[in-house]
């Protein structure tokens, strides 16, 4: 286990603010993670666990302890059949190192999600989703550490209770309660694929479509619609797309013919990124904080960003959408502080 004082939480988010952590500690084994959460010596302090930290703003110093998994195994369990493969991943494996696995080694089901920034424990909390597919997609389990008991609980997906960007790990009686360990993600050795998504259509045309060739051309998509985290820092989606009612939907198309739209389990569902581009935020900037001209949807740090500027950028695109759609938009990133 490492342990750091005053650790720097730039070097730990893809947002690169600066922040420090009293404590950080990254743990090698679930026994070393009991001793985190049993120790007399950070009894009574406040704590959060994280995973690659794409989807983190700290807006302040986190005055506690934060932990991290450097658990990094995939190994197949038994209980396959012929067509599925089920996989345990340790939560701290980085997401994209197993969507590559998966697509090595001929799996099904993981390739729409490649080049997602963050970690596969993270992927069950916030059932991360791209291309038409979703992580609840292709979860089987959750292998989790009871917080209060130290005892393993393992979630069905069922009980995970998943929709977009949501599972019961993000529900406030869950969230500090549950560490997830190891995720199990089921895959198919039968060939199929999900190309349904805009750009991906003409990837469904061709003859010999490939898991390698899906993925390429994912890559290539995110590559050329969102910053690279190793670049220019960002969190991905600042903020969820918004689900309307039906009337609601139809009163704005009204006004606004050229108005994208998706349905959804609960409604109308409306891309952020483009509500912002025609509140007339795109490349706006405030300090260090600007809206990607690539895609509206990421706020970035163009270098020195403050939290306080981007907190600031996110009260703005609130205020422009709310005022002008009313639609008040929710943030996808989890804010570590105030907002
Ligand atoms: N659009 C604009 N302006 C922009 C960008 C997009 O008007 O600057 C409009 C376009 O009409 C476009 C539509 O928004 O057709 C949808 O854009 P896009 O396909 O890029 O997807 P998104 O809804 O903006 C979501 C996810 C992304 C995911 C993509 C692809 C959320 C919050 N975001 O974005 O996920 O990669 O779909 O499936 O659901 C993330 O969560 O961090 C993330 C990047």
């Amino acid at each position: 286990m490492k342990i750091f004082h005053d650790f720097d939480l730039s070097k730990a988010t893809t947002f690169h603010i600066p922040a420090k952590a009293r404590i950080y500690a990254e743990y090698d084994s679930i026994d070393e993670l009991r001793d985190l959460l049993f120790s007399p010596q950070y009894t009574g302090m406040k704590r959060l666990h994280i995973g690659g930290g794409s989807n983190l703003l700290f807006t302040t110093d986190f005055d506690g302890l934060v932990m991290h998994s450097a658990m990094k195994s995939i190994t197949t369990m038994s209980g396959d059949n012929d067509d599925d493969v089920y996989l345990k991943v340790s939560a701290g494996v980085v997401w994209d190192d197993f969507v590559k696995y998966c697509v090595d080694n001929s799996l099904y089901g993981a390739e729409n999600l490649s080049y997602i920034p963050g970690e596969a424990g993270a992927s069950a909390v916030q059932n991360v989703g791209a291309y038409g597919v979703e992580a609840k997609d292709i979860i089987s389990k959750v292998h989790a550490i009871d917080t209060t008991s130290g005892e393993e609980r393992i979630f069905t997906v069922e009980e995970c209770d998943y929709a977009y960007r949501h599972s019961i790990f993000k529900r406030h009686d869950y969230s500090g309660r549950y560490i997830i360990t190891d995720v199990v993600y089921r895959l198919s050795r039968l060939k199929h694929f999900t190309l349904d998504y805009g750009p991906l259509k003409e990837l469904a045309a061709e003859k010999d479509v490939t898991l390698a060739k899906v993925r390429d051309r994912i890559i290539d998509i995110r590559r050329h619609k969102l910053p690279e985290p190793a670049e220019l820092g960002s969190a991905g989606s600042f903020f969820k797309n918004p689900v309307i009612t039906p009337e609601k939907f139809l009163r704005l198309k009204g006004d606004y013919p050229e108005l994208p739209s998706y349905p959804a389990p609960d409604g109308i569902k409306i891309p952020a990124a483009w509500l912002i581009e025609h509140a007339g935020m795109k490349g706006k900037s405030i300090g260090g904080a600007q809206v990607y001209p690539g895609q509206c949807l990421v706020i970035v740090n163009t270098g020195n960003a403050t939290a306080a500027d981007i907190v600031a950028l996110f009260g703005e695109i609130r205020e422009k959408v709310a005022a002008q759609f009313g639609i008040t938009l929710s943030p996808e990133v989890n804010i570590i502080g105030k907002a």
